[in-house]
């Protein structure tokens, strides 16, 4: 099925599902400093308005689905979402990124839901620093949780580092430590700029100079790209249990591969990251849409997606919406 090809040729296969605007954590770079304006409940999907759409999408060719948030684990029913998302026809792939604060007490429930893969964010394996960085003292709370995800079944879960010069880069080579016994892949993820997120050409680290620092101390082994739509760079170390990737998304923007879509906790289709457009689907859908006229405007904000992302100033400049409200 190839009805979600955009004009310059791109297929989409993944849809990135915002489940909450909340987060119990308030990090630094994604919150933006003077706070979000939370919206009312009744302006967010509710889970079956989100299954709905999301079969939609699937009969146009989505195989992938990650719930994000603001923190998806915060969002009540996030097991049955998750499960009744892995029942849609067509879709092979659910997975979450969480900061890992409720991953202690989820772990085996989103597990037994049928959960294919877990993602967790974590900047500093350092507890005084976490919480300059969070701004919330919950250290001890994401460990236990990253525990109880490998305990769970949760294999080559993904960490997340987001690295930001001055402030956790220091600490790569502790992160790459970190997984040396451990079934976990760390990804080393380049900053990105928002509007008032605390982004600059100063604190930002190049993935390639984490790979040199790394590469000093260990033997990276390329893995190969997973799949061709894979937006991190694979290694290995010999004798390692875990694995080590970098996503440069700012120093060699992936966006002639990409195949991702974004839907938002309030119900808006936003066809880039990068770019404030998007499209309500939510009010459609409340005024009786059929799936046809969903699928029109689900076509038309394809239609409309850039080529790529503007420069960082650009991106800098613009009215967009913080990380916490889009979801990563
Ligand atoms: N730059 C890079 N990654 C970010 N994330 C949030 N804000 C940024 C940013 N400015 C990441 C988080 C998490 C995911 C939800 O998005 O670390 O892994
Ligand atoms: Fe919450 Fe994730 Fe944003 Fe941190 S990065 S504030 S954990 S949504």
């Amino acid at each position: 099925m190839t009805a979600l090809t955009d004009s310059f040729g791109r297929r989409h296969t993944y849809l990135r599902i915002s489940v909450t605007e909340r987060c119990n954590l308030r990090c630094v770079y994604c919150m933006p400093s003077r706070g979000i304006r939370l919206k009312a409940k009744s302006e967010l999907l509710t889970l079956e308005e989100i299954a709905r759409l999301t079969e939609i999408f699937a009969q146009l060719g989505v195989e992938k689905v990650r719930l994000t948030g603001g923190e998806p684990l915060v969002r009540n029913g996030i097991e049955e979402l998750v499960e009744k998302i892995k029942e849609i026809p067509g879709i092979n792939n659910v997975s979450i990124t969480t900061n890992g604060v409720l991953l202690k007490e989820k772990a085996h429930s989103l597990k037994s839901a049928g959960l294919t893969s877990l993602n967790v964010s974590l900047d500093t394996l350092r507890p005084e620093r976490f919480e300059l960085i969070a701004l919330r003292d919950y250290f001890f709370r994401v460990m236990d949780g990253i525990e109880s995800a490998l305990f769970a079944g949760f294999h080559q879960l993904k960490l997340n580092v987001v690295v930001m010069g001055g402030i956790n880069d220091d600490e790569v080579l502790d992160f790459v430590e970190f997984v040396g016994d451990k079934p976990i892949n760390v990804r080393f993820i380049e900053y990105m700029p928002f509007k008032f997120n605390g982004w600059s050409k100063a604190n930002f680290v190049p993935g390639d100079e984490i790979k040199r620092r790394i590469s000093a101390v260990y033997d990276l082994i390329p893995a190969g790209a997973s799949n061709s739509h894979s937006v991190s760079k694979d290694f290995s170390i010999y004798g390692f249990l875990g694995s080590v990737s970098f996503i440069n998304s700012i120093s060699e923007p992936f966006c002639d591969g990409c195949n991702r879509l974004r839907l938002t906790a309030d119900g808006f289709i936003k066809p880039c990251l990068f770019y404030p457009l998007k499209l309500n689907l939510r009010d459609l859908m409340r005024s009786n849409a059929s799936d046809a006229e969903l699928i029109n405007v689900i076509l038309r904000a394809l239609s409309m997606k850039p080529e790529g992302h503007p420069s960082t100033e650009e991106i800098l400049n613009m009215e967009n919406e913080s990380m916490v409200e889009v979801g990563g």
